[in-house]
């Protein structure tokens, strides 16, 4: 009797587990948790490193669309990283989160 419960709690345990692992990839298809850089903090920084030269990120974008629309967000995020590490880098942990912001608005 005290064995059946315990193998009946245990089923159960395993039961939780097995659903925590089959619900990660789902979660990891989610755009927000996707990015390496933080969008939020990329948004700020951008106006201190970025803005006095492109008020609006959104004619930037427009510019290099071409190279941009046709990719996931996270490979824009890559491809923006690289340019902007080449450009007027604003240091690494700034051009982490500014890349991220700006996949976050570009590709459309
Ligand atoms: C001192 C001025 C200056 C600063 C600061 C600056 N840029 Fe630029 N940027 C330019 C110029 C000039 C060009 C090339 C001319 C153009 O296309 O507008 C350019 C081009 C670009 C392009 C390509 C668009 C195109 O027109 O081909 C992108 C994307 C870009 N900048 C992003 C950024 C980001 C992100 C930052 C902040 C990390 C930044 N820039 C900071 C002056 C600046």
């Amino acid at each position: 009797m005290r064995m059946a419960r315990s193998i009946r709690m245990l089923v159960g345990r395993i039961g939780v587990v097995a659903t925590v692992v089959l619900t990660a990839p789902a979660m990891a298809s989610d755009p927000a948790t996707t990015l390496v850089g933080d969008a939020v903090a990329g948004q700020a920084r951008y106006a201190r490193a970025c803005a006095r030269c492109h008020r609006d990120p959104t004619e930037i974008l427009q510019h290099i669309n071409w190279v941009l629309a046709d990719k996931t967000i996270e490979s824009r995020e890559v491809w923006l990283r690289d340019f902007v590490t080449n450009h007027h880098n604003p240091g690494a942990e700034a051009t982490v989160n500014i890349a991220a912001y700006l996949a976050g608005i570009s590709g459309s």
